[in-house]
């Protein structure tokens, strides 16, 4: 079964002038009628530009190899903050929160060092046995034969606990990081209570209230494994307090990154095996297929939209010049739906041969800290579903989506795990 194109979406995506198309519009991510656009633009226009975007000017890179091309090149195409940042909405200078996904080298280097240690491969091993522990608690206290929504109760339960173990931040509290890292993401048109950038401001300046505190405590005792400790403690992060847009731009990096993409993949997962139930069959059949299902999950699913770059000097790509000072989305999400690139890029396949070849995480010098860490969760989440050995987990209904055009985030997906 294919995903459900939107007929007027298609219509639309081919009779619209190819210069008038402005794939930043959130809609197409909250509507799910994005993929005639990019179908659209990777056959005719593959780096195409927009004069009048609702958030200015800017080039799309909408092809797999053009996407790699810009993101591994940091010397052109820029992620600095003062530059614009890694988001086609250009925010006021007083709004602007540098964090290292936001800066070049050197400062980005030095700065993610001080935290990849979280996710080193020992640490890794060492939390594998909590977040087993965690899910198998999670899923046997979900109710049988009657529908709840598996957004609240599994996706966003699971990755914050995660998020509160990563910080070691009070585990009672720990909905307080799923509150603020809705806050950091929300789009201010999107009708939440996030309605101008000032309110966003104040909300999160009670987070960063919050994690000073905890900073400080932290600073004076002997240095420890948790991500607070380890900027409080590290060379080139020290002194965050000092620099407060940029300790709370790097503090809700991390908050936002380990939260919103692994809980939207874990969300997608479930509708994936519901479009695709042969899928969900051969998983039942053969469970070892986990290791090869979850990297689709991550393709399918493409939890982060686009980044964006500013062009530092005039550069060719695919034929054309995008002129310094430019803004350039790499539409992710697009790239992984190239023909080019993927074979069947549509469908849910669960064994494919390569299935780390795509471009969810980046790639480059930014490409996600946290991979293996998203991967570990969502392998230990089906294996303990499976080991369970539920029939089907039924979708209900559609999922809610989110106005957004950077996170691909599911807000509701209602299911039933028959009796
Ligand atoms: C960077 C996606 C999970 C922390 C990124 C980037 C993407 C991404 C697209 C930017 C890459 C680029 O610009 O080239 C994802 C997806 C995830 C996920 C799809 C889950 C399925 C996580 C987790 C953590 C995390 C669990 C936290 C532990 C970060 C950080 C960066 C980053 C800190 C900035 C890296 C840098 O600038 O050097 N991620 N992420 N991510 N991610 Fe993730």
């Amino acid at each position: 079964m294919n995903a459900p194109v939107h007929v007027d979406a298609r219509h639309d995506a081919y009779a619209t002038a190819i210069d008038q198309i402005d794939v930043s519009n959130p809609h197409l991510y909250q509507d799910d009628t994005w993929r005639p656009y990019f179908e659209r633009l990777r056959r005719e226009d593959p780096v195409h530009w927009c004069e009048k975007g609702i958030y200015g000017s800017y080039w799309s890179v909408t092809r797999y190899r053009d996407i790699m091309s810009v993101d591994t090149n940091h010397q052109a195409f820029s992620s600095d903050a003062l530059m614009g940042g890694i988001v086609l909405r250009d925010l006021p200078m007083d709004f602007r929160r540098p964090s290292f996904i936001s800066m070049d080298p050197p400062k980005h280097d030095e700065q993610r060092k001080t935290v990849s240690p979280i996710v080193a491969p020992g640490n890794l091993a060492k939390l594998a046995h909590t977040i087993r522990e965690r899910t198998g608690r999670i899923l046997d206290s979900l109710p049988r034969g009657e529908t709840f929504d598996w957004v609240d109760r599994v996706s966003v339960e699971l990755t914050t606990q995660m998020l509160a173990t990563l910080f070691d931040f009070p585990f009672e509290e720990r909905r307080k990081l799923t509150y603020w890292s809705n806050i950091a993401t929300a789009n201010t048109r999107a009708g939440t209570e996030v309605d101008s950038e000032a309110k966003r401001n104040q909300i999160l300046d009670k987070a960063l209230e919050y994690f000073a505190a905890l900073w400080h405590e932290r600073a004076k005792q002997p240095p420890r494994p948790d991500l607070i400790s380890m900027l409080a403690h590290g060379e080139a992060t020290r002194d965050l307090p000092s620099r407060p847009h940029e300790f709370m731009g790097n503090i809700m990096l991390l908050v936002v990154g380990g939260n919103d993409t692994t809980r939207n993949s874990m969300s997608g997962s479930l509708l994936a095996l519901n479009q695709y139930p042969d899928e969900y069959r051969k998983l039942r059949a053969n469970p070892a297929l986990v290791t090869s299902m979850i990297p689709e999950v991550i393709r399918w699913q493409t939890p982060v939209i686009h980044m964006r770059r500013t062009a530092l000097e005039d550069t060719r790509v695919a034929g054309k010049t995008i002129r310094k000072g430019d803004k350039v989305a790499m539409w992710y999400i697009s790239g992984n739906r190239d023909e080019d690139a993927i074979e069947r890029p549509e469908d849910f396949v669960i064994d494919r041969a390569r299935p780390r070849q795509h471009l969810s995480f980046g790639f480059g010098i930014h490409r996600c800290v946290g991979n293996r860490l998203a991967e570990m969760q969502l392998t230990i989440l089906w294996e303990e579903i499976l080991q369970r050995d539920w029939p089907m987990i039924e979708v209900m209904g559609p999922p809610v989506r989110v106005y957004s055009n950077i996170l691909r985030s599911i807000s509701a997906l209602p299911v039933r795990i028959p009796a």
